[in-house]
């Protein structure tokens, strides 16, 4: 070896595989203003659409006249409900089981529910139509308490279903009923809870909110009426279920359908279903035979296009004397709007809400959710979560924190003492999932250590003494949280999509090279999956990440993948990506060993080639493998190097962390302050370290939002209150606090490369450790539970409640 050689170390480094902070390679054109994104696509006579809206929470729709928009200089058209019944489009299913109005037909169910679709030559010219077009309306009584939703006089909202007694999800009680879902053992709960020491009982709402991304729901349709084939480019998380959902609903062959999705300004579960825009710039589309572009404002987004949360959980917990839990029972009241359009896997109607035992080993629970209509918008989207499980973190961490105020004990000695061990994993939760790996404690006593956990009580006690001998008007919360997610949805014996598993994909073409290829169904809208999934396969095939290009979002030309939401992209497609990997690893040591003059078995792999076993001199590097695919391969084999996975996993992730919010509030004021945010996160093999950092920056950002602020507020009449980031709780660099990020590393056993997800955990987390931190800092003036969000005036509010305002 020559001092040139480089060591196994520089080998590695210049793969910039697992484990290296590569930069994103994407940032290349996003920090220099060259994405490409929907609202720069300019086609030749493209029109664009935009909606009338109904200012109505409820009401029926008496008559639609558009005589006078239609003599607006530029528009063309005006879609209605009646329009859009000439092609069987006037409803369309939902992905929960129901079916949902495009434009309002007979009655407006929520306030700015899509009316009619103006068509004109430019958006201005759409929108002075839009004010020309004259709607009578007849409002109705309306519903925004779901509490109200089920009294024997309510109004009836959805009259479509009148007469049926069952619905997607098995019988209805009410006419404004969805469904009744139940899991668990009732006899064996409920047996606990009459033997328990100790019990608690808490309605703990988690409210409606929104997710905001830079970019809104937008796309372009362009019919082209020669070819019969219609294109669609648009925001959209999940571009392959687009594509099936079109072809079924507007009968269109699947073959004729190119969906693609350029670079998304952020999605957060926002850009998973499908909106009416969508379907009306498609009619649109077909009718003028022109492109014609949709792209909604911000109002229209935080209105409209879905919501998320809207849970109102009603729950119990039953304990020894000295701390042990021996049930849980949860009811969940379930908000889900006009119509159920939650985006769930379909045989999950509250989503993995299940997972609500959390973190702690509950020998019994039992659980229920009522699934109800409303005058608000519908949606159901996991903002930044896997399918409800933001809710049930929350409920299970502030019942916990409820039971040890009411036990006297310290919250994170409480989760010490009921935490799953360590070897009780894989662990079967009495909801009835299989969580695959964790190390709990390891991570709480990090956390604890590191942040001096022990000081922080300390002084807060001080302070506590302080406060009431009347030396400050300050108090001081510690908000622990520790939860487990349920990602990588998922197994297709549990999870499918419209009937699709819900499996993920990678297709790798190796270039004559050593370069390459990747297309996978996954859809990134910022996780920087261009840096990431190159990294998983330069490990896995010791090809330098440079040299492969990640390409996503294009139905066409990458296998059918059901899309990016809830972090199943590490636990589904990652996993996809390393069995292509590992199927083109295979071929090129079957080369390999046809160029050394070896058996198979004599190689051995080292780090980006092929090497003779007990030979070091005689080598292959992939590189040279990836040439010699192209001109000399074993006879009989067939020359090029690629290979497609279709990866079906064999379980869930269960990623884990433990958090702590150290916050101050000045009781006369409200205003709090965020002194110390520590997040520790598990999530397995870590493919970039950095890229997690920012996942998790980002998602704790959302998670202080939602708890400290952001929430979409009703009048009594059904008007959206904070319809506009005027009202709508937005965090600046201002505002947010600073991060401090940790972590452990406990693979996951049945996943290639050991990766759980992570995209969702710093919001699952985060936000019940904001609220813990609130309520425990109002908990020793003999408060229990303040509902959250908890801004200046509410905290202000809960003082003086509890009467320390003087
Ligand atoms: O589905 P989504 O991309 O939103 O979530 P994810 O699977 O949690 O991945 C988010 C980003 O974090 C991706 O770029 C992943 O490659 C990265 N990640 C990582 O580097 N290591 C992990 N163990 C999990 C995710």
């Amino acid at each position: 070896m020559n001092d040139m050689t480089p060591t196994r170390e520089q080998r590695t480094a210049a793969l910039e595989g697992l484990g290296c902070k590569r930069k994103r390679v994407e940032d290349v054109r996003f920090t220099q203003g060259k994405g490409n994104y929907i609202d720069d696509l300019k086609l030749p006579g493209m029109l664009h659409g935009d909606f009338v809206r109904s200012p109505h929470a409820h009401a029926r729709v008496k008559s639609i006249n558009s005589d006078e928009a239609l003599k607006v200089p530029g528009v063309l058209a005006v879609i209605t409900a009646e329009t859009l019944k000439t092609v069987n489009l006037a409803w369309m299913p939902t992905l929960a089981g129901d079916v949902q109005m495009v434009l309002a037909d007979g009655k407006v169910l929520f306030q700015n529910q899509e009316v009619a679709f103006v068509v004109a030559t430019d958006r201005y010219a759409a929108d002075d139509g839009v004010s020309k077009v004259v709607v009578e309306y007849e409002p109705l009584p309306v519903i925004i308490d779901p509490f109200k939703s089920m009294a024997p006089d309510a109004p009836v909202l959805r009259e479509d279903l009148s007469g049926k007694t069952s619905g997607a999800h098995g019988p209805r009680k009410h006419h404004n009923h969805i469904f009744e879902w139940t899991v668990g053992d009732k006899e064996l709960t409920d047996a606990a809870f009459k033997k328990a020491d100790v019990t608690i009982k808490e309605l703990i709402s988690y409210h409606r909110t929104h997710p905001s991304p830079l970019e809104t729901c937008q796309c372009v349709c362009s019919f082209d009426k020669i070819k019969g084939e219609l294109t669609i480019w648009g925001t959209f998380q999940a571009p392959h279920v687009i594509r099936t959902v079109v072809s079924l609903i507007a009968k269109l062959p699947e073959q004729k359908i190119h969906v693609i999705s350029p670079d998304i300004g952020g999605g957060f579960g926002n850009k998973v279903g499908a909106y009416p825009g969508y379907i009306c710039a498609a009619v649109a589309s077909i009718v003028t035979g022109k492109p014609v572009k949709w792209v909604e404002d911000r109002i229209e987004n935080l209105t409209a296009t879905s919501f998320a949360r809207d849970y109102h959980m009603t729950t119990e917990i039953a304990a020894t004397k000295d701390g042990k839990v021996t049930g849980l029972r949860v009811h969940v009241l379930a908000d889900h709007g006009a119509f159920d359009a939650c985006a769930d896997p379909s045989k999950w109607p509250a989503g993995f809400f299940n997972i609500v035992t959390g973190s702690y080993d509950f020998p019994v629970a039992h659980l229920t959710v009522d699934g109800v209509y409303s005058n608000k918008a519908p949606g159901g989207v996991a903002y930044r979560c896997s399918f409800r499980v933001t809710e049930a973190a929350y409920c299970i961490e502030r019942a916990m924190d409820i039971l040890a105020q009411k036990l006297g004990m310290d919250p994170a000695e409480l989760r010490l003492k009921n935490f799953v061990r360590r070897e009780q994993f894989p662990y079967h939760s009495a909801l009835g999932w299989e969580y695959d790996s964790g190390d709990y404690h390891t991570a709480m006593r990090k956390m604890m250590e590191t942040t001096d956990y022990a000081a922080l009580r300390r002084e807060q006690a001080d302070k506590r003494a302080a406060f009431k001998r009347g030396e400050t008007r300050e108090i001081m919360g510690l908000g622990v949280s520790f939860f487990t997610e349920i990602v990588g949805a998922g197994p297709s014996k549990n999870c499918d999509i419209l009937g699709i598993a819900m499996f993920d994909s990678c297709e790798i073409r190796m270039h004559p090279t050593g370069a390459g290829i990747a297309r996978m169904g996954t859809k990134s809208q910022g996780q920087g999956h261009e840096t990431t999934w190159a990294q998983i396969i330069a490990s896995e095939i010791g090809i330098p990440a440079d040299n492969i290009m990640v390409e996503e979002g294009n139905t066409d030309t990458a296998p059918y993948g059901l899309g990016t939401y809830g972090s199943r992209s590490t636990p589904v497609a990652g996993a996809a990506i390393a069995m292509a990997a590992r199927k083109i690893k295979a071929k090129a040591q079957m080369i390999a060993a046809y160029k050394l003059e070896v058996h198979e078995d004599d190689l051995e792999w080292d780090i980006d080639g092929f090497r003779v076993k007990g030979l070091p001199e005689k080598f292959m590097s992939m590189k040279d493998i990836c040439w010699a695919a192209y001109n000399s391969v074993p006879p009989g084999m067939e020359p090029g190097l690629e290979a497609v996975s279709y990866y079906d996993p064999p379980n869930m992730t269960y990623p884990f962390g433990a958090y702590l919010c150290v916050m101050d509030i000045d009781v006369d004021t409200g205003v709090y302050k965020v002194r110390r945010f520590y997040a520790l996160d598990d999530c397995g093999t870590r493919i970039n370290p950095m890229i997690i950092e920012g996942q998790v920056h980002g998602g704790l950002t959302e998670a202080f939002a939602i708890a400290m602020g952001q929430e979409i507020r009703y009048d009594e009449g059904g008007n959206v209150v904070t319809g506009s980031f005027m009202d709508f709780f937005m965090p600046t660099a201002v505002e947010t606090p600073h991060w401090e990020t940790d972590f452990t590393v406990t693979p996951s056993p049945h996943h290639p490369i050991g990766a759980k997800g992570v995209g969702e955990s710093p919001n699952v987390g985060g936000v019940p450790a904001f609220s813990n931190a609130v309520n425990d800092a109002f908990s020793f003036l003999g408060s229990t539970h303040i509902q959250m969000p908890h801004d200046y005036w509410r905290n202000w509010r809960a003082a003086k409640s509890l009467g320390v305002l003087g």
